[in-house]
């Protein structure tokens, strides 16, 4: 199915996650929108907890593995409604519509099976490659992802390689039924700086040769400004900033995506400051009635205590009462 121009290969409408604890609901994720062209990359960005996880998880329906939870809104791949379909469709789309690498490259290995038979296994079930086909197809994308000696490798089990190997044939297995869409959770955080650039070209040349959309989760904003073209910034569940990279990071509007890209600037420097966010987020359990960023903020008014920002603008999208003034 081909779809018009106009219309984006995921979309994500209102997502909202709780998690019910005993010390009350954890509001994970809330009113969470974004949609992502054909070959677009979209970066999501923000402090650890923020929620981009959860958010991931909850696109693939992979959200029952941290327990239980409730999960509102809507996932639309190509126009379909993920959250109608039976667990047996979404299996299907986990291995067809969308790939997923995760920031823990074992959560998608399984240590008993040797990483040929894993790949080869994927396209066996959802491709219907004979099991001699779908083996010379697994070395073909080891290969691809730049593993030397793959038909060796091939019989090698996760627990053989190196942490940069694992992720290498992760992405492997992402690909392997040539996805619309690639979730990337922190792709390359656990790997060193040399495998971290190659991992991240090779995520860029698979993006241009087959066309995927990349939804890219990072807190790296020097991986952002190099591979994505727009980047959302979430605080505390709640997207507070959406624009093209140059835009956001030649001007953010929301005060706390200012703060995050000065953060970011002064750990680069080697004056050993501190990055200069003052305060903490606020317990997902001790949510502010208002804008939830107003306790930290320098331009917080009275105002911003009354109810959560709405998000206003199209091209540059923003939640805040008194933001920045930017250039249209
Ligand atoms: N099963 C669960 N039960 C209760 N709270 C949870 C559960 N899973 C996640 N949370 C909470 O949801 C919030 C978002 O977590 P999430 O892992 O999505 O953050 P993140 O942005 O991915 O952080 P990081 O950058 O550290 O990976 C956090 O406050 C976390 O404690
Ligand atoms: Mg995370």
């Amino acid at each position: 199915m081909t779809s018009p121009a106009s219309q984006p290969v995921l979309a994500v409408e209102d997502l909202g996650v709780e998690f019910p604890t005993s010390r009350g609901a954890v509001k994970a994720v809330s009113g969470l929108s974004f949609s992502l062209g054909a070959g677009e990359t979209l970066a999501i960005v923000g402090e650890s907890g923020c929620g981009k996880s959860t958010a991931a998880m909850s696109i693939l329906g992979l959200l029952a593995m941290r327990g239980p939870c409730r999960v509102t809104g809507r996932v639309l791949l190509e126009g379909r409604d993920l959250m109608a379909l039976s667990p047996r469709a979404m299996r299907e789309v986990r291995g067809r519509g969308i790939g997923m690498i995760f920031q823990d490259p074992m959560m998608a290995l399984n240590p008993v099976f040797t990483i040929g038979w894993q790949i080869a296994e994927s396209l066996r079930i959802h491709q219907g490659l004979s099991a001699g086909a779908a083996h010379k197809r697994a070395i073909e994308l080891l290969d691809l992802v730049g593993i030397p000696s793959p038909a060796e490798r091939c019989d090698q089990y996760p627990h053989n390689l190196s942490g940069g190997m694992r992720q290498r044939v992760m992405i492997a297995i992402a690909l392997a039924c040539q996805p619309k869409v690639l979730i990337a959770d922190e792709p390359t955080t656990a790997l060193d700086v040399t495998i971290q650039a190659q991992v991240l070209a090779l995520i860029q040349r698979l993006k241009r040769e087959l066309g995927m959309a990349v939804l890219l989760i990072t807190h790296d904003l020097g991986v952002v400004w190099e591979v994505a073209d727009r980047v959302a910034v979430m605080y505390a569940g709640r997207k507070v900033e959406e624009a093209p990279v140059a835009d956001l990071f030649g001007a953010p509007a929301h005060p706390y995506a200012r703060g995050l890209l000065r953060a970011a600037r002064w750990k680069d420097d080697t004056s050993g400051r501190l990055p200069e966010i003052g305060g903490t987020v606020p317990s997902p359990l001790a949510m502010p009635k208002g804008c939830s960023f107003a306790p930290r903020c320098g331009r917080a008014a009275a105002d911003c205590g009354k109810a959560p920002p709405a998000l206003t603008g199209t091209a540059r999208q923003v939640a805040c009462y008194h933001p920045e003034p930017v250039a249209a």
